[in-house]
């Protein structure tokens, strides 16, 4: 079992990771000191394959919410507390999610206001879940207005990944968390980008159950470094929007239907690249070992057809139009440079860029 440690204010858990863990997840947790949960909550295309297994191994009842983003809301909060009433959960119980951050985001939130807080676990099965969403103490729900707008910090009691359950991830779902593994590793381990550049090729899916969960493991350290440092966001938790000025940018003009998260932070990360450029931030060979991490997860789908203006007016959407820019978190060779003033014509310029290299 490897396992690594995250130290925060609010609570210090550990993050362990093994094949097969999942399928012997009650064993795992008797093994790190932790009754075995009455209720696992998962979606429906995780349940058959990864948390039936998961859950009659802990002799869990499984609770199956929709799989997808819509999922995400107070209706399934609701739901999921009076399940969980019904079946006489109480305070000192634990809980398990077995998904996606979806799937991870609510449960724990579920979990920090149900009797006004109760133990749970997360067993990630993305790639995003495994090196971002399960691991921060972050969790949270979408509203109409806009997404993850009600949330709690409410750490998870133990994080554990099953780096086989990659193995069904549709590869598209595969690349996208690829993104937040090139922007972790820009962020604090380097030594991870020749190998996702290698490695990517000719299929990022290939690759074998150690190399993921060693790639995984060093970014969920790097990931747990910047929040133990910071767990409530100020200073440098910020680092972690690297590529998201955009990203966020292109989800929002696209209505979030044209790109996975992770594929717009790919297409911000390339930006942010060209800004860090401009800058003089970053060296042209540094830009190039970023650009070319991003470009080896794949073909992202196509930003030609956006009108810049469109995308340009989401980048400043709380800000005026001509109020000097809006805060970038920019690369630089060294790591990442925070709070760079980036105009709107400056921001439309390199999203042009952007667009003509990449048609
Ligand atoms: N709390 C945080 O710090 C944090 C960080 C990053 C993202 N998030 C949140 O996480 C969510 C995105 O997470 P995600 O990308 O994991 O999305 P997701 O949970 O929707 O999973 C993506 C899809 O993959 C399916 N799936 C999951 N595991 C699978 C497996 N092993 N095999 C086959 N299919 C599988 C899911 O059913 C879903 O259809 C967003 O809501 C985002 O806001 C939170
Ligand atoms: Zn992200």
């Amino acid at each position: 079992m490897q396992r690594l440690q995250v130290e925060s204010r609010l609570a210090s858990y550990q993050v362990v990771a093994e094949p097969g863990a999942l399928g012997r997840l009650g064993e795992v947790l008797a093994a790190e000191g932790l009754a075995a949960p009455r209720s696992l909550v998962s979606d429906t295309v995780v349940a058959p394959l990864w948390a039936q297994a998961a859950a009659a191994s802990c002799g869990a009842s499984l609770l199956t919410i929709p799989a997808g983003e819509a999922s995400k809301c107070w209706a399934t909060v609701e739901d999921l507390l009076g399940r969980w009433l019904e079946r006489g959960l109480h305070r000192g119980e634990l809980v398990a999610a077995v998904g996606g951050g979806v799937v991870s985001d609510l449960v724990g939130f579920a979990a920090a206001v149900f009797l006004r807080g109760i133990a749970w676990v997360a067993a990630p099965t993305t790639l995003v879940g495994m090196v971002d969403a399960a691991i921060g103490g972050k969790t949270g729900i979408n509203l109409e207005r806009g997404k993850n707008l009600v949330g709690a910090f409410w750490p998870p009691r133990l994080v554990v990944i099953d780096p086989q359950a990659l193995r069904t991830l549709p590869a598209r779902e595969l690349a996208a968390g690829g993104a937040e593994v090139v922007k972790t590793a820009w962020l604090g381990d380097r030594g991870l980008l020749p190998v996702i550049r290698d490695m990517a090729q000719p299929r990022f899916g290939a690759l074998p159950v150690e190399v993921w969960q060693e790639l995984v493991m060093r970014c969920a350290t790097v990931k747990a470094g910047v929040v133990s440092a910071d767990e409530r966001e100020a200073g440098p938790r910020a680092a972690l929007n690297l590529g998201h000025t955009l990203g966020h940018a292109l989800e929002a003009a696209t209505a979030y239907r044209r790109f996975l998260h992770g594929e717009a932070v790919a297409w911000g990360l390339l930006a942010a690249a060209r800004l860090g450029r401009r800058r003089g931030l970053l060296s042209p060979a540094a830009c190039e070992e970023l650009s070319s991490a991003v470009r080896a997860l794949g073909p992202l789908p196509g930003i030609a057809d956006l009108a810049a203006e469109a995308v340009a007016s989401h980048i400043g959407r709380d800000k005026k139009r001509d109020d000097g820019g809006v805060a970038w978190v920019l690369p630089s060779d060294g790591g990442v440079a925070l709070g760079q003033r980036v105009t709107i014509d400056e921001a439309l310029e390199v999203f042009t860029e952007l667009q003509k290299a990449a048609s």
